[in-house]
């Protein structure tokens, strides 16, 4: 592997790229870790680097809305409204996959996940490259997702072959997953764009199918009872005074507790979400008590990466 050419680093991750390596890709949401989507044997080594079972569907991410017909056939209205109105943004479209798509990319499904995302570094990578980037978020399977480049090292060091650094995560948790193969359209995960904005922006066109308060956890991770966990263990209260009652009760039995209350600022809580619990588990904190925020807005897409870290989802 060459040297990383310090003045285009995106080059370099190009050269990665076209020769079947990884790349460590900084996106608005959270890192990403990317292979070329057309080739099976790079996006394999994604699977393997994170420890993630092969029947897990990858985001193929792409340049701009127009690149949707390369990719997927019969794009519902809903898809074409959500595509034009939120990309480059954090927002994942499902629709049905066009037969070029590899079934390695899908887990062997017949809809892929799209989207186009809003970091300048992400989208100069795609543009250049022209194809699409198959990239989960770049953490071993089942842990807290990356948002620096050096959570990315951390969690997969030698397996990835280079990481551009953007520099922390503006939005901090993953896309807002949509399902449009379905009528009216489903919120698989809550993410960075709130699912209140996905009604609003889907009326008319069948709207969405969940009450948008809080149904409970996401349906798009494998439908696994703890994702997005850190080692430490992770309880949900509901209020600021349970939390204090909660962590003076365990610190009494002698545990080392975090109280974490997102509920004041949603936008600065979803950006440093992922970055606390990893801090939690580099000082060695035995419970996390957590507060839920309220299920509006960034609250939706938080609430649902608590219950998940608390395998509670
Ligand atoms: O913000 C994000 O979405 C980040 C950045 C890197 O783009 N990516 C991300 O990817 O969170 P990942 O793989 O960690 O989570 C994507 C989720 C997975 O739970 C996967 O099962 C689901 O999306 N998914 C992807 N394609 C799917 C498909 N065709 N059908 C059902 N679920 C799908
Ligand atoms: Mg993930």
């Amino acid at each position: 592997m060459p040297f990383p050419d310090d003045h285009d680093p995106v080059g370099h991750a190009l050269s990665v790229l076209r020769a079947g390596g990884l790349v460590g890709m900084p996106t608005e949401t959270v890192y990403g870790l990317a292979a070329d989507a057309a080739n099976d044997l790079a996006v394999h080594k994604i699977f393997r680097a994170k420890g993630r079972p092969a029947d897990h569907p990858l985001i193929v991410h792409i340049g701009s809305a127009e690149q949707m017909s390369v990719w997927a056939n019969n794009i519902s209205p809903a898809a074409v409204r959500l595509a034009d109105t939120c990309w480059p943004g954090p927002l994942t479209l499902l629709v049905p996959k066009a037969e070029k798509v590899s079934p390695v990319v899908t887990g062997g499904r017949d809809t892929v996940g799209l989207r186009v995302p809003a970091h300048p570094i992400a989208l100069d990578l795609l543009r250049r490259f022209g194809g699409g980037l198959a990239a989960p978020s770049a953490n071993k399977f089942g842990h807290v997702s990356p948002t620096t480049a050096g959570h990315v090292l951390a969690d997969l060091g030698a397996a990835v072959d280079f990481v551009l650094d953007g520099g922390p995560c503006p939005i901090g948790v993953e896309s807002t997953i949509v399902d449009c193969t379905v009528s009216p359209a489903q919120i698989l995960r809550p993410g960075g764009i709130p699912n209140e904005a996905i009604a609003e922006l889907l009326e008319g066109l069948g709207g969405i199918d969940r009450r948008i308060d809080d149904l409970g956890p996401s349906r798009a991770s494998g439908m696994l009872s703890s994702h997005y966990a850190p080692r430490c263990r992770v309880e949900i209260v509901e209020t600021a005074a349970n939390a204090d009652q909660r962590a003076e009760f365990l610190r009494a039995l002698g545990q080392h507790v975090d109280v974490i209350d997102p509920s004041g600022d949603l936008t600065l809580a979803a950006q440093q979400l992922y970055a606390w619990l990893r801090n939690a588990d580099e000082r060695e904190i035995d419970t996390v008590v957590a507060v839920l925020p309220p299920p509006q807005g960034l609250g939706h897409a938080i609430r649902d990466r608590l219950r998940k870290a608390a395998g509670k989802g």
